[in-house]
């Protein structure tokens, strides 16, 4: 049976995937997440309380679902304890046999925040604006093949010494960079054993939990985390994130095969935001930029630094489109654009006089093109907490038309709001 869904953001992130994974995710068995970690900032409102997921899938309000950590996830042990116990506090939702952590997850430990300061401060005004969570240098160790995964955490006896080297080989690097810290392992020893004891109940080798499901006909949603411009290969590179966020990135996140991702549902706002250094090209300064950021609320979830905000970006959405082949797009945050008279929707990018018929590949580039904007109708009414299409105001309907037939897919949601019902389903 067709049934399992990947589920991505096409803009820079935040698009609003928590909240669209969390309605969707009461028609599924499963919802994995296979890459990223606690840089991630996944919003779930409902009962008029906000909940903030930075590792636990999407899926874990739902009580029947299975929520999985994937392989191809860096995780933060503490980060996850922290905030598995905080759901369980606050929603006494038990995580015992609903989540499952893979035993092959790269570790972040607390030797990679050290460096990823020392490597963003090195950068001085090229720095990339990283959440500092240790995400990319936790991926440069998986990469460099040195890594510590979760499985380590359970064998206790040879932690010490891993560890014990890895420290080592971090000190000569941050004495390098004359970084004024060093790092003692002793501790980090200590605690990493402690996490391994609390977190052994939820470790298993999550691939073959996934192809069990999919042998027994149960339906998996895949829930991205960051957005594709923020890949680490068809992202904005350098200004990215370490991980592939893009559809491609489940089957290797995962252990599932490409063969069993069915569906591509892709998530964008009806503006664009971005938080971090890197090229913006509709990005408004005040005063529209502002009215964006105060009427969308729009300050990172995991950091609470306000994000950079400005119009639709048909081209970077369209390539989005392409590259995870979507079948459908939800559009959220609709209800923000109710203030504006005009609201302008990047078509193309000029660059040098010229057109760009491609999506470019090098930042400089992309800092560097005129957006060239259709300036559509706005509505001027409140489409906040609309749940049917047909109550829409008529411009809005245009809007979300005109973006439809722009990147060539159909529109299969529309959020008019942050909390569960305020949703149009199509
Ligand atoms: P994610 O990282 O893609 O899950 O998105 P975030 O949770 O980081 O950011 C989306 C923000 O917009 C959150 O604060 C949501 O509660 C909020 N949100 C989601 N959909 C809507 C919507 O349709 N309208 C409004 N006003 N807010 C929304
Ligand atoms: P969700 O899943 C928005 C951005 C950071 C920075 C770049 C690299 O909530 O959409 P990193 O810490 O990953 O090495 O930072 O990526 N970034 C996000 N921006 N939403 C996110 O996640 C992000 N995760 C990382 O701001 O520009
Ligand atoms: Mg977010």
């Amino acid at each position: 049976m067709k049934k399992n869904l990947a589920v991505v953001g096409i803009q820079w992130g935040d698009e609003g995937k928590g909240k669209i994974v969390d309605i969707l995710s009461e028609g599924f068995d499963c919802v994995a997440r296979y890459q990223g970690g606690h840089n991630a900032g996944h919003t779930v409102s409902f009962g008029n309380r906000r909940h903030v997921l930075h590792l636990i899938p999407s899926g874990i309000f739902q009580p029947k679902v299975t929520c999985v950590i994937g392989c191809g996830v860096v995780l933060d042990p503490l980060a996850l304890i922290e905030e598995s116990q905080a759901i369980e506090k606050a929603l006494s939702i038990q995580m015992q046999g609903r989540l499952f952590v893979s035993n092959r997850c790269h570790l972040i430990l607390p030797y990679h925040r050290v460096l990823e300061a020392a490597i963003e401060k090195q950068l001085g005004e090229r720095r990339i604006g990283t959440t500092s969570r240790g995400i990319g240098p936790a991926y440069e160790d998986k990469m460099g093949r040195r890594g510590l995964r979760v499985c380590d955490l359970m064998t206790p006896e040879t932690l010490r010494e891993k560890i014990a080297a890895l420290v080592a080989e971090k000190n000569r690097v941050l004495e390098a960079l004359k970084y004024p810290q060093t790092i003692d392992p002793d501790p980090i020893c200590d605690s990493y054993t402690r996490f391994g004891e609390t977190m052994k109940s939820f470790v298993c080798d999550t691939s073959a939990l996934l192809n069990k499901l999919v042998r027994e006909g149960k339906s998996i949603l895949f829930e991205g985390a960051q957005g594709t411009l923020l890949d680490i290969d068809h992202g904005t590179f350098p200004y990215v994130t370490s991980s592939n966020a893009a559809a491609g990135g489940v089957a290797a996140g995962t252990g599932i095969s490409p063969k069993h991702v069915h569906r591509i549902l892709g998530i964008c706002k009806a503006y664009a935001t971005r938080v971090g250094g890197g090229p913006f090209p509709t990005e408004s300064v005040e005063p529209a930029g502002d009215q964006l950021r105060i009427r969308g609320n729009e300050y990172g979830s995991t950091t609470g630094r306000p994000r950079r905000c400005g119009w639709f970006d048909g081209p970077a959405a369209r390539y989005a489109t392409m590259i995870n082949a979507l079948d459908s797009v939800a559009v959220t945050k609709i209800d923000v654009l109710d203030a504006f008279g005009e609201i302008p929707f990047c078509t193309e990018y000029k660059y040098k006089g010229s057109i760009l018929t491609e999506f470019p590949a090098d930042a400089a580039i992309l800092g560097a093109v005129e957006p060239v904007y259709k300036r559509l109708r706005g509505w001027q009414t409140a489409t906040a907490g609309i749940k049917e299409w047909a109550k829409l105001p008529a411009a809005a309907q245009d809007y979300l038309k005109f973006l439809s037939d722009y990147l060539e897919v159909p529109v299969s949601m529309v959020s008019t709001g942050a909390s569960r019902e305020e949703t149009i389903r199509l």
